[in-house]
């Protein structure tokens, strides 16, 4: 067993929780997981930052104190992170006494050898940085993050002797290659190491600004706001002293946007230096999230709340589009659109799909059983079983080194083959012969392996799913319990052992969408699909995603022409001959009819036709079904997809092959 420790960086209390903060959290969250998953024993800290002149100026615009302000904010930062599933051990607030004691300790040690001095400068301060900057650094002689003109200020003041590090820093960043990771943040910091260090001011007259840490050996001063924050990384492992700081301090890991890369890379580790114990092992510097407009920016309204999104995605969704679309260390776009395809596209259907087709064919053909495996392994199931283990080992490599996107990648090419192998063995047609029987038991117990396996391995990232999934396959565990070696081992299910079908693991959003269309050509709405409240009814309509703006169009003008897609979005479309078995209306709809459609396997579906079709018409006639649409109630009754048809003036028209052709069959 190892020990692994993840921090994130404490967060100013000037501003609500926004999706930047959510996504170090979530990345931090998915490590300690991760580690916790391979049996690791882990601590992850998180917390706020309550000092400096920022937080006095928000307040003062608040209309309120310093101390209730940031008990608020700070408040609103930890009721977040349980609403985004975070499995923090630890929340440490600046203002906590604790921390305060240490940031004391901390600051006479150092004083106490020798490394603070006291001295007056001169310089041009930003205020909404809390620093000086030198000329150098100024954009048009304006702070490059405020675009304002820095104050010109003298002070006399306390200076850690940062410079006196410079060479042994960069020795150690040379000498440990992913110290700082990725590589151009490393390059970053040793370009920056280039010219020489100054030395960091690390006090502020009390006069000046009092809500700070008292400096131990003068009481005029309180502390520089990053030299107190730097320091809640041991503080809360109650440094010097404690057992915590003993286990876990050795094998810490920072992870932070590059916005701080400064302050982490270069006077957190000489600091440490000066304190005389050995520095984190890694600081992990991932880019910023964008939105179209550039910069998320308060003052432009262009921040995005997560828990604004995770009401109307879910929250499972809103985790695994983070952690998949932004490559760690590079910028990232943020969109509801590319979240809304992603759901649909990886969610909804490959995962989504695999599950509820596994779980819906052991019902039918095994009495919602775990078969056991009836017949030996042929060369495709052996192929499918070999990507899964190689997928599992990438994704051990991948993890540990921030490769979070690619680590789903593999586990998505493994969902997508079994899918693959679902079309490609056609468990349907096994089940018509009895001679087979054996090996549709091997086939269906490969999948339900596979089900297992893909759960344990998306629960750092997906915990609530996982739980969902595992627990319908007979295994009611904790995500936080699970663990690889024993969990995710192949052929571990118990024979016999019942398994559940349910509701579908991630509903569609836009195809959900265009399913009430189908019902409501025109006129009265019959009932809206079951499930989640659709996207337009939980966000008002300036907010709504370009994706289900785009349906919403093509309600009211049918003839408009949509935007081109590319041929894999078309793939994704399962559309299927059917054979119509039975008919009926549906009681009290105008509208609807119900009907069972063999595809391979019955399907009921309730089609908005009755208005053109009787059910006797409708009995053997063939129809082309989409097949793999998120299942809906309409008017009570359960639809499993979309028959296909055209609208010509007053007119419909089914469409069906040109010759009939065995039900079931793939239109392509
Ligand atoms: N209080 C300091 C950190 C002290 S740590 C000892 C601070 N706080 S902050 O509230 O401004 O948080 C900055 C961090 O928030 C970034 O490093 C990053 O983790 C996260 N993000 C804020 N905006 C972000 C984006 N737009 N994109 C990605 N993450 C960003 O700095």
């Amino acid at each position: 067993m190892e020990r692994f420790y993840v921090s994130t960086p404490i967060y100013y209390v000037n501003a609500e929780p926004h999706i930047g903060h959510a996504y170090t959290t979530i990345v931090a969250d998915v490590m300690n997981r991760f580690h916790k998953l391979m049996g690791d024993e882990t601590f992850f800290l998180t917390g706020t930052d309550e000092h400096g002149d920022k937080i006095v100026q928000a307040a003062q615009e608040a209309g309120t104190d310093p101390k209730s302000y940031t008990d608020r904010i700070s408040g609103l930062f930890r009721d977040t992170w349980p609403r985004l599933n975070i499995s923090h051990d630890h929340f440490i607030r600046t203002t906590d006494p604790e921390h305060i004691r240490v940031v004391q300790y901390f600051l006479q040690k150092v004083h106490d050898s020798g490394d603070i001095y006291f001295s007056t400068y001169k310089g041009l301060y930003c205020v909404g940085c809390e620093r000086f900057y030198t000329e150098k650094e100024l954009v048009d002689g304006k702070c490059p993050d405020h675009d304002k003109e820095p104050v010109e200020r003298e002070e006399a003041n306390y200076f850690f002797r940062m410079s006196k590090y410079q060479d042994w820093l960069i020795q150690h960043i040379e000498s440990h290659p992913d110290f700082i990771r990725p590589e151009r943040y490393r390059n970053e910091v040793l370009a920056f190491l280039r010219e020489p260090l100054e030395d960091l001011c690390i006090s502020r007259p009390k006069e000046r600004l009092s809500w700070g840490i008292p400096l131990p050996f003068d009481e005029k001063y309180v502390t520089y706001v990053w030299f107190d924050a730097l320091i809640n990384y041991v503080s809360a492992l109650q440094y010097p002293d404690g057992e915590r700081f003993r286990e876990f301090w050795p094998v810490v890991q920072h992870t932070i946007a590059k916005d701080i890369l400064k302050p982490h890379g270069i006077y957190w580790p000489t600091m440490i230096r000066a304190a005389g114990f050995a520095p984190y092992r890694h600081l992990n510097v991932h880019g910023y999230w964008k939105t179209s407009e550039g910069k998320m920016s308060k003052s432009r309204g262009t921040v995005v709340r997560p828990l604004d999104l995770v009401p109307i995605y879910g929250l499972d969704a809103f985790r695994y589009f983070l952690l998949r679309e932004m490559v760690f260390g590079l910028d990232s776009n943020f969109s509801e659109d590319a979240l809304v395809q992603r759901l649909n596209a990886d969610l909804a259907n490959d995962l989504g799909n695999l599950y509820s087709r596994t779980l819906a064919m052991t019902a039918k053909y095994f009495d919602g059983k775990v078969p056991p495996f009836g017949a030996p392994l042929d060369e495709v199931d052996k192929d499918l079983i070999r990507h899964v283990e190689e997928a599992t080992a990438h994704y051990v490599e991948e993890i540990p080194r921030l490769g979070f996107h690619k680590a789903l990648m593999k586990i998505w090419e493994c969902l997508s083959a079994a899918n693959k192998y679902v079309d490609h063995v056609g468990p349907w047609n096994l089940a018509k012969d009895p001679g087979q029987h054996g090996r549709l038991q091997t086939v269906l117990r490969i999948l339900l392996e596979l089900n297992k396996t893909a759960a344990v391995l998306i629960s750092p990232f997906m915990p609530e799913t996982a739980e969902k999934m595992l627990d319908r396959l007979g295994i009611p565990k904790k995500a936080l319990d699970l663990r690889l070696e024993d969990d995710a081992a192949w052929g571990t299910l118990k024979e016999g052992s019942p398994v559940q079908k349910g509701e579908s693991l991630f509903p569609r959003v836009e195809l959900r969408v265009q399913q009430v269309e189908q019902v409501e050509l025109k006129g009265r709405k019959e009932e809206k699909p079951a499930g989640k409240p659709a996207v337009q009814q939980a966000r008002d309509a300036s907010q709504q995603p370009a994706a289900d703006k785009r349906v919403e169009k093509s309600q009211e003008k049918p003839e408009e022409k949509l935007e081109n897609i590319s041929f894999d979005a078309f793939k994704q479309v399962d559309l299927r001959v059917g054979l119509v078995k039975q008919a009926e209306k549906i009681p009290k709809s105008k509208k609807l009819l119900r009907l069972t459609v063999d595809i391979g396997e019955e399907r009921q579906v309730v089609a908005g036709i009755a208005e053109y079709y009787t059910p006797e018409e409708m009995v053997g006639k063939q129809v082309v079904l989409v097949a793999n649409l998120q299942p809906a109630k309409l008017m009570g009754v359960e639809s499993h997809g979309m028959v296909l048809a055209v609208r010509d003036g007053d007119a419909l028209c089914l469409l069906a092959p040109e010759k009939p052709v065995t039900p079931g069959r793939r239109v392509s």
